[in-house]
């Protein structure tokens, strides 16, 4: 059978950080609150020339530079921060990277969950014709109201991918667990800039979502839990991963072992929730600080309020080492600029999702921008 999985992987994320320290001083909480209680130290925060788009482009360039465009026929667009209730973001990104005509682009949704929807499709569109492969990319912004309990756990990144056949990186293994369930612990309604959100049963359903994929993942004959090595969960704040990885141990029957989430936590806790991406962040982040993961099992669990879960797991491939791109994702998390909390709160409350035309301040030093809207039509350009 061919072997099909990530081949390559790419982070990105906005211009500007904001310290989690400072926001709970200002807010009048005290930081261990955020920093220990929710695992949280920082997030990253888009300037209003940046959205999933030029995230989402930032993140795939890479790739491209690296294997070229000419096996690559489908790009998948995953986010829950859709800029258009029409046309895909994905379409955006094939114009700003120069992709060829002959290649089919569509965006999904389903809160944080759908980029594993769309690492599953590829993996089917690769076993149909191992010759092609996707280029899939996960790309949101976490936008929560001012002074809510959600609003330490904000952040932004984009995780782009290249599934082939042959994948350099993480081979995935066929069996997967699911679980479905209508919860309404998350939600951004079509008027909303920022998403609703009951924290409580949000956190419940979360966990409730892990078992349920896990129990399904273990009838339908996958991995022994004993034989994962690693564990990646997505992260909307990496406390909860702790969370889920303590629950599933429980549910199984197994210590925690202090290895299991080891390095996992180290992007996600200074860019915050970044949705479809956040997994893939943990992901990259756990190749990046482990170097002796070639050969190990690793155990990957998929969470979107709504909700849907899925638990996978994947083989880290001989040469992981080589195509991983540690330097430059922690190059993009030092690049950031400083944004102050007078100054967040200020581009917190600009923010429209509004169609009138406008152009946008030139801030950003990412690849691509939006650069504003013409005859209430986005625009983008190479930066
Ligand atoms: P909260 O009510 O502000 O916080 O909301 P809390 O009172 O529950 O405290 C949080 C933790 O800090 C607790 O730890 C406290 O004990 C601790 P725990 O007991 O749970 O381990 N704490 C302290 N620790 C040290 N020093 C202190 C201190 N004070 C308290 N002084 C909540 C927290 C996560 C609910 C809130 O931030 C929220 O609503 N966030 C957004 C929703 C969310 O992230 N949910 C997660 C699961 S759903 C999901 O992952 C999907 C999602 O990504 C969206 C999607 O799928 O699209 C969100």
């Amino acid at each position: 059978m061919t072997s099909i999985g990530i081949h390559d992987l790419s982070v990105a994320t906005a211009h500007y950080v904001v310290d989690l320290t400072e926001l709970a001083e200002a807010a009048g909480v005290p930081p261990q609150k955020y920093l220990t209680g929710l695992g949280q130290e920082a997030m990253s925060f888009p300037a209003p020339d940046e959205d999933i788009v030029t995230m989402g482009a930032a993140a795939a360039l890479p790739i491209l530079e690296r294997h070229g465009t000419e096996r690559i026929r489908t790009v998948l667009f995953a986010t829950e921060s859709g800029i258009d209730q029409s046309k895909a973001a994905g379409v955006f990104v094939h114009k700003l990277l120069g992709l060829p005509s002959g290649v089919r682009v569509v965006e999904l949704k389903q809160a944080c969950y759908s980029g594993t929807a769309a690492l599953q499709l590829a993996a089917g569109i690769v076993a149909r014709d191992p010759r092609e492969q996707v280029l899939l990319i996960a790309s949101d912004i976490a936008r929560y109201q001012l002074d809510t309990p959600g609003e330490p756990t904000q952040g932004a990144a984009a995780a782009a991918m290249l599934v082939s056949a042959d994948p350099a990186l993480l081979e995935l293994e066929p069996t997967t667990g699911i679980h479905t369930a209508d919860v309404n612990d998350f939600w951004r309604p079509n008027d909303s800039t920022t998403a609703m959100v009951d924290g409580g049963l949000s956190l419940r359903a979360y966990l409730a979502s892990l078992m349920g994929a896990w129990d399904d993942f273990h009838a339908r004959g996958g991995a022994g839990f004993h034989t994962i090595e690693r564990f990646v969960y997505h992260q909307p704040f990496t406390k909860m991963a702790q969370k889920a990885h303590a629950r599933l141990s429980q549910h199984t029957s197994h210590a925690v072992s202090i290895n299991a989430l080891k390095g996992s936590l180290d992007y996600n806790r200074v860019l915050g929730n970044s949705y479809t991406a956040s997994l893939y962040v943990g992901l990259a982040a756990m190749l990046d600080n482990s170097d002796d993961l070639a050969g190990r099992r690793v155990g990957l669990f998929s969470y979107g309020s709504g909700s849907v879960g899925e638990f996978f797991t994947g083989i880290v491939q001989p040469d992981y080492a080589r195509h991983r791109r540690r330097e430059a994702t922690l190059a993009a998390l030092e690049a950031r600029h400083p944004l102050d909390i007078e100054g967040y709160r200020a581009l917190h409350s600009a923010h429209t999702e509004s169609s009138q035309d406008r152009e946008t301040p030139h801030v950003t030093s990412a690849p691509f921008r939006f650069s504003g809207i013409q005859g209430q039509a986005r625009q983008y350009e190479a930066n």
